[in-house]
């Protein structure tokens, strides 16, 4: 089969190329996918150039999260699962057979059935940035009801954070950095949508809620003030990424809000919530609560450039085609 793959780290351009390599066959408990789209992820481009360096066997195939259609089950797997369409998440965890090339392998549970009338491109979105999202709202308890407010709903994880948010039954506030973004998050379904660049923008968040549930935060270095400013002994703020430098704690500006801090990485969260993100994001998907961000297309032969892409700091969802 055609892969795009890497077998040592470094610059995009200069360790990623596509070639042909053995098709893999699905073993036991596993199934395999002719994938339709491979979606990328910061954690991708990260791993390919040994910013968080990983194990690697003789070659990776990148990329975690993809849609496609099951074209082989392995041993002890239901053979009508043959045919299915499917989202994919962590395929390249710990394994060499990641999303972009023609085919995956995954253990079967890693192969989600896409309800009918999600597309394709929605289905090679969901894995990383939906189940993190998922997690960072989820891992303190039920938000039906609750404030929550997330930071960059523009971005991948904010986008679901504000859809699942929602579908929960939270209400949801979210900051920006201009138009374009605001009206992504606007249309994601934010209750509000606030710049944080702009003076007034903890008074506009003050005057949306004094007892946020939830600060799913993207860049706690810079937006841990605002936070504090916000945050109540029911908060807890949520942090899943390592953006920009790390924060000096202000130890007594902590204690005074009697606030809690949570940090979520995707790779460590114990089996059974992974399962119960699953469960919940295809409940959404069911229900119509989930949608695309623009989506940025590129051909396998062009792998290096989707992930240099998203290095850059794509607005919406980078994704390579299969041929
Ligand atoms: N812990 C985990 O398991 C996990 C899982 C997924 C992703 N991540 C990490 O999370 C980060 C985001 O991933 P992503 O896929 O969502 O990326 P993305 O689509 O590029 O989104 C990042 C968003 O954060 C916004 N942002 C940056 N600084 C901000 C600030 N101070 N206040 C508010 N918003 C801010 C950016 O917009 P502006 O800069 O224009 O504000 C952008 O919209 C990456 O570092 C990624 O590696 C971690």
């Amino acid at each position: 089969m055609k892969a795009a793959l890497y077998d040592r780290m470094g610059n995009a351009s200069e360790v990623i190329r596509v070639q042909e390599v053995e098709t893999p066959e699905a073993g036991p408990g596993e199934v395999r996918v002719r994938m339709r789209l491979s979606g990328v992820n910061p954690t991708d481009w990260k791993s390919r150039s040994g910013v968080t360096p990983g194990r690697m066997d003789s070659f990776q195939i990148p990329h975690h999260d993809g849609s496609g259609v099951i074209d082989q089950v392995g041993q002890g797997v239901d053979p009508s699962r043959a045919g299915q369409r499917v989202w994919l998440w962590m395929a390249a965890s710990g394994r060499r057979w990641g999303t972009a090339a023609e085919w995956s392998v995954v253990p079967e549970g890693q192969a989600v059935p896409l309800p009918a009338g999600t597309s394709d491109e929605l289905g090679a979105s969901l894995g990383v940035p939906a189940m993190t999202a998922h997690r960072c709202l989820l891992a303190d308890g039920p938000i039906a009801g609750a404030d929550v407010l997330v930071a960059g709903g523009a971005g991948a994880v904010g986008h679901f954070a504000i859809q699942l948010a929602k579908h929960l039954g939270a209400r949801v506030a979210t900051t920006v950095s201009g138009q374009e973004k605001g009206e992504l998050a606007a249309r994601a379904g934010a209750d509000l949508v606030v710049n944080y660049r702009e003076d007034g923008a903890l008074e506009r968040l003050r005057d949306f809620s004094t007892d946020f549930a939830r600060v799913v935060e993207v860049n706690l270095g810079a937006n841990l003030a605002l936070d504090l400013a916000l945050a109540t002994p029911r908060t807890v703020i949520v942090t899943y990424a390592a953006t920009g430098p790390d924060p000096n704690l202000p130890v007594r500006a902590c204690m005074t809000a009697n606030t809690s801090l949570r940090f979520v990485l995707l790779y460590g969260v114990p089996r059974p919530q992974l399962e119960l993100a699953v469960s919940d994001i295809n409940d959404a998907l069911r229900s119509g609560a989930l949608s695309e961000l623009p989506i940025h297309r590129f051909p396998l032969e062009r792998c290096a450039e989707a992930q240099m892409a998203v290095e850059e700091g794509a607005v919406g969802k980078v994704v390579v085609e299969l041929p």
